[in-house]
């Protein structure tokens, strides 16, 4: 018996089979030209039922060619599944196709308020030469506000800071009020510490104003020190050194005017001008500062004889607007991003 020879319809059909199976263009196809040759009445299963009419040699050696033709026909037919299962996969992953490049489409990032990052350096620069930073109310007593802060009831001193009142009485049957300035908790702060005193204490503040520069509420940062030889030149130098890390320069001077509050004796307006930009060579006023009034360090529950410093209330606006080369104040309180966004 030599070797089997495979009939021409055998390989034909094969051909047949694997040219049916290439032109399957989706998996249902592909399912019925599987059963034209391999399903229940397929040709390939004819094949075999025919077998049954064969003598047993010639049924052994016919049986092993069925058995090639029908070998080859499934393995075309799974080629073509994973090949369908591929394009069809690769459909898909076209379709869904994330373009990592893309910016991402999450909320806005919110940021923080220029007025803010300025508390926030203030913090961070007066924190890196001892002062403590204290936090304080904002609804004040007549007292904290104005009387300890030796602008007693009646003082002319008083119209300086119209205030907004509040429905409510201190302990003393006074009527309670928005604080006009920080400078009360100079008074609070002291009250509740031992010297020496280090202290800021930046917060909001409140007067009836309101145009380009002023604004009903506002912000300040009170800075004090007390202790048995703080003087005038301790005043000048930390104040030249918070001016200079503020603005980012060495290049800036200050100066010293006298000036009027009755908490300090004596009294100074601290301007500054910078070196060089734009605005260069201008007096720019920042600060009102002074050597704390005995008064005011007796109310501290301090002796006026044994302790002595220096006190400021800076306007966190005033600075942030000088900083960054803004106009009108106002601008803070719009919430409009078209601004607020230039600063993060
Ligand atoms: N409290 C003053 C103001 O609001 C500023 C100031 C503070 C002046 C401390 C002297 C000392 O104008």
């Amino acid at each position: 018996m030599g070797e089997p020879t495979i009939p021409m319809n055998l390989d034909e059909l094969v051909v047949q089979a694997q040219a049916d199976f290439a032109a399957a263009a989706d998996a249902a196809a592909l399912e019925n030209a599987k059963a034209k040759y391999l399903g229940k009445t397929g040709q390939i299963t004819e094949q075999m039922k025919g077998l049954g009419r064969l003598a047993p040699e010639e049924r052994k050696a016919q049986g092993a060619v069925i058995n090639v033709a029908k070998e080859k026909i499934e393995a075309a037919l799974n080629a073509r599944r994973d090949k369908l299962a591929d394009d069809q996969l690769q459909v898909r992953l076209n379709a869904e196709a994330i373009d990592v490049t893309l910016p991402g489409r999450g909320r806005g990032m919110g940021g923080i308020h220029p007025v803010m990052r300025t508390w926030q350096r203030i913090e961070e620069i007066f924190g890196s030469i001892g002062f403590d930073v204290a936090d304080g109310p904002e609804i004040e007593t007549d007292w904290t506000n104005f009387s300890a802060l030796n602008s007693p009831e009646n003082h002319p001193a008083r119209s300086m800071q119209d205030t907004f009142y509040i429905d409510g009485k201190d302990t003393q049957g006074k009527q309670l009020l928005l604080r006009t300035h920080t400078s009360p908790m100079q008074v609070r702060y002291a009250r509740m510490h031992k010297p020496p005193i280090k202290v800021i204490a930046p917060g909001r503040t409140y007067r009836v104003d309101s145009d380009a520069t002023h604004s009903p509420m506002f912000h300040q940062v009170e800075g004090l020190w007390i202790a048995e030889d703080i003087s005038f030149a301790d005043l000048k130098g930390v104040y030249l050194n918070f001016v200079k890390a503020f603005f980012e320069t060495e290049d800036l001077q200050v100066r010293f005017r006298p000036s009027y509050f009755p908490f300090t004796e004596p009294s100074a307006e601290i301007d500054i001008a910078f070196g060089s930009g734009p605005l260069k060579g201008r007096w720019l006023e920042v600060s009102g500062a002074g050597q704390v009034h005995p008064t005011v360090v007796r109310n501290m529950g301090l002796d006026p004889t044994q302790y002595i410093g220096f006190a400021f209330g800076s306007g966190l606006e005033r600075l942030t607007m000088l900083r960054y080369g803004i106009n009108d104040l106002r601008l803070f309180y719009e919430g409009d991003l078209r601004f607020l966004k230039q600063f993060n």
